[in-house]
């Protein structure tokens, strides 16, 4: 039975007396506060690229109410002076259900970025998915955490020499499944972004992956990216340049003069994304690797189940935080449907909406064997950098303990469909 090195009580007791010294925690612990310090701190394009949604941003509220909705029912004397959270995940033993969601670009967040990331968790054993948009590469990240368990979170690019490349790679550098993201094949109407005319792809952010890929250099030699339009330069148009080049590796002055930076981000711009994406296609992922695969972004029953029959190894419900569709289903409401058709033994990861440890409580009952967290991290990571992680997951993980501890669960096998009520 794994316990935590730092149980509930533990951390309680350490931020009480931490009191004493007058010490307060390095971050807020109610997402609303950590989301409007974060904003206070980071400039308006950064704060939105992170927080904003798709058109109205009714499927991030869609989100929330459905958490809303369900409620918990905590039973009463059942003993439970001990818990245990661990869960096994594609046959590795973890010591709690949460993992960190694939966020591109988090050097918005802190200069640090994915590395501060991979830090916490190497720090609290706790799984990472390490995104394709990663503001360093993959290798970069998973070295931080050789012993934490990582996955590789995938776009699917035009370029399938590009796909079969990244797959190798993340096998390489220690991830223990492929993610493919199936919700993101275009951009969706991001608003807030929209506003800003700002897309840090072509500031050159998030774009380790790419840059640092041989078959992607190659392909920028063999198929140089078609020429864009050249808009006429001015002051604005020559800061935008200067700022591209300072993202890219080596010398800004050199990346300004030989303008490689803009065609790197040209060329990523034309493959990253593929929405000619069928479900045909992913059978190339069996040929280029034995890991597990899971589908991130399923939110209808009938491609749960498809993906059933496909021989998936894994589902990840989630809509992405809200940023691809307005006026979507909750994604806790979509993770009750999918669990109806998925049998018990297929791993069902959940994501969007998690803000505390008692909603992952939730997403568990309703079938989830393992919760995400996303922008809450983000945040924490913009506030407090590696330490703001670390302390995120900490609360989080001590809530969800508290919560099964309160409601007469032992062991995460025990919270079920019948510790929730729903006037609905
Ligand atoms: C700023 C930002 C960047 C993201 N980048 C990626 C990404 O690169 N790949 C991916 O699969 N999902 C990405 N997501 C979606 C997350 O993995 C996750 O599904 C989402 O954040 C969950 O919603 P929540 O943050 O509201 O809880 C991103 C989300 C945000 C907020």
């Amino acid at each position: 039975m794994a316990i935590f090195k730092k149980k509930a009580v533990d951390l309680q007791r350490e931020i009480f007396l931490g009191g004493l010294r007058g010490d307060r925690p390095v971050i807020p612990l109610r997402f609303s506060d950590l989301r409007l310090e974060v904003k206070d701190r980071l400039s308006g394009q950064a704060f939105d690229y992170l927080d904003g949604g798709a058109g109205a941003e009714a499927t991030n509220e869609s989100n929330r109410a459905a958490f809303q909705r369900w409620q918990i029912v905590p039973q009463m004397l059942k003993g439970i002076s001990r818990t245990d959270l661990s869960i096994q995940l594609f046959g590795h033993d973890l010591e709690c259900p949460l993992f960190l969601c694939p966020i591109g670009v988090l050097e918005l967040a802190h200069p640090e970025g994915d590395l501060a990331v991979s830090s916490a968790c190497a720090q609290t054993n706790t799984p990472l998915m390490i995104s394709s948009q990663a503001s360093n590469p993959m290798e970069a990240i998973a070295g931080i955490m050789p012993n934490a368990l990582k996955f590789f979170q995938l776009y699917w690019s035009k370029s399938e020499e590009l796909v079969a490349s990244f797959v190798s790679r993340a096998g390489d550098c220690g991830c223990r499944a492929i993610v493919v993201t199936l919700d993101t094949t275009l951009l969706g109407w991001r608003t807030r972004d929209l506003e800003h005319a700002y897309l840090p792809f072509l500031y050159a952010m998030g774009l380790s992956n790419y840059i640092s890929d041989p078959v992607f250099n190659r392909l920028m030699i063999e198929h140089p990216p078609q020429p864009g339009p050249q808009p006429r330069p001015n002051l604005q148009l020559l800061r935008s340049l200067w700022k591209m080049a300072s993202q890219y590796p080596g010398s800004t002055w050199q990346n300004f003069k030989s303008r490689s930076p803009l065609r790197a981000i040209q060329k990523f711009i034309e493959i990253y994304m593929n929405p000619g994406l069928q479900w045909e296609d992913l059978r190339l992922l069996r040929e280029l690797t034995d890991l597990p695969v899971v589908l991130k972004g399923i939110q209808h029953p009938d491609d749960a189940r498809r993906a059933v029959d496909m021989g998936m190894d894994g589902i990840m419900v989630s809509n992405h935080g809200g940023r691809q569709i307005d006026g979507a289903i909750g994604s806790l409401d979509a993770l009750r449907l999918c669990r109806e058709v998925v049998p018990d033994q297929m791993p069902l990861l959940f994501d969007s909406g998690i803000r505390s440890g008692a909603d992952a409580f939730k997403a568990l009952a309703l079938g989830a064997t393992a919760v995400g967290i996303g922008r809450p991290y983000a945040y924490a990571l913009g506030l407090a950098g590696s330490n703001g992680v670390t302390t995120l997951i900490d609360q989080y993980r001590a809530e969800l303990e508290l919560t099964m501890a309160l409601s007469g669960c032992a062991s995460i096998d025990e919270i079920n469909r019948e510790m929730l009520y729903t006037a609905n």
